[in-house]
């Protein structure tokens, strides 16, 4: 099978396409035959060496895939075969097959492209996690969605509109038509100007009751003053360490030491939350995980959870698909078909 390698840490030139021997199943496991892979921000800083949660290189990243059931190991029914599916993979998803356990497996709704359903678990899981488990949005709080117009951040808002939130989200200018045209209430510019007073005065100077923020540092500080009494801080990312080389284990440097420090007592007396997720460290609560994943896939039938894939590009591409997003040009989802 062709795989996609993240030979070392580096610029995009270490991503290369190699041929590897096909898996087999085991005991509880499907063999997929990929139709689409997702690349995520992850699999981006995982190259620069900024992503301890990786796989140690050479390896092969991905954390989800759609594709159809090619075989089934033991013990797992045999009528999944053939079955259309999308599935959560720890690693090794951005290849042409993978084994996966079936307990990773869910069958893709006829509605989604193949394309559509690799857009689904990391950006939705991680937003459901955000929005519904740990931030509790309730209708007509406010939200402010950082990154609105990437994966996470279009999820976050089909989900904060379902529940019938007001929503700001920050975004390069250029994603704003688009963003509105999504439902976004306020798009906010913060590349160009300081984001908070912006938002203060939009909220008649109260703040959010919730910010989800994937951007880590400073931004971290701003966000929680961005808090009305009752606001909840979800933190799930590093973004502004991105960069290759040395200049990237400076700016996660910078970042680490510009991080606001919570005390429980200031917490308290404001009336705040702070919190944290990281996806992937869940693989060892798969029924929560299952029990989300079944809430996000009534809302693909019921309309409201719309997957938007901005581009997709082929394996031997690959280079150029990790320089698309780098370069903050996507809006939405970039997979990978072989
Ligand atoms: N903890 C978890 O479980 C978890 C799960 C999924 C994702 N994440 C994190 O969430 C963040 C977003 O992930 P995603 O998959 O939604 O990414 P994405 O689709 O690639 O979108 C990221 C967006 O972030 C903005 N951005 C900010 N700083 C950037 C930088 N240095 N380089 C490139 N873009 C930058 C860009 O929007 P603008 O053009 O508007 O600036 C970009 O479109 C990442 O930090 C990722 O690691 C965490």
């Amino acid at each position: 099978m062709r795989v996609i390698v993240t030979t070392a840490n580096g610029g995009v030139s270490v991503m290369k396409v190699e041929a590897r021997p096909d898996p087999q199943p085991k005991a509880g496991q499907v063999l997929v035959r990929v139709k689409a892979a997702g690349l995520n921000f992850a699999d981006i800083l995982a190259r620069q060496g900024l992503y301890p949660d990786g796989p140690p290189k050479p390896c092969i990243m991905g954390y989800e895939v759609s594709g159809i059931v090619e075989s089934a190991g033991e013990g797992v029914e045999p009528g999944i075969v053939g079955k259309a599916v999308i599935a959560m993979t720890r690693f090794g998803g951005q290849a042409e097959l993978v084994a996966v356990s079936r307990a990773q497996v869910f069958e893709k709704p006829d509605s989604l492209t193949f394309e559509q359903g690799a857009a689904i678990p990391v950006n939705y899981l991680t937003a459901w996690a955000l929005l519904v488990t740990m931030g509790g949005l309730k209708k007509d709080e406010a939200v402010l969605i950082h990154n609105a117009g990437g994966g996470v951040g279009l999820a976050a808002l089909d989900i904060a509109k379902h529940i019938g939130a007001k929503t700001f989200g920050t975004a390069s200018m250029g994603k704003h038509d688009f963003l509105r045209a999504r439902g976004l209430d306020h798009p906010i510019d913060y590349r160009n100007q300081d984001w908070l007073p912006v938002l203060k005065e939009l909220t008649g100077g109260r703040g959010v009751e919730l910010v989800i923020d994937p951007l880590g540092g400073n931004s971290w500080k701003k966000s929680y003053a961005a808090l009305r009494a009752t606001g909840r801080m979800g933190v799930f990312g590093m973004s502004v360490a991105s960069a290759s080389g040395i200049k990237g284990k400076l700016r996660a440097l910078k970042a680490i030491l510009s991080m606001p420090r919570f005390n429980p007592l200031g917490l308290m007396n404001r009336n705040r939350a702070v919190f944290g997720l990281n996806l992937g460290h869940m693989w060892g609560e798969g029924e929560k995980v299952a029990g989300w994943t079944q809430e996000i896939m009534r809302g693909v039938s019921e309309g409201w959870i719309r997957p938007h894939v901005d581009r997709a590009f082929s394996f031997d591409q690959i280079r150029d698909a990790h320089t698309h997003i780098e370069s903050r040009k996507n809006i939405g989802k970039v997979v990978l078909v072989p």
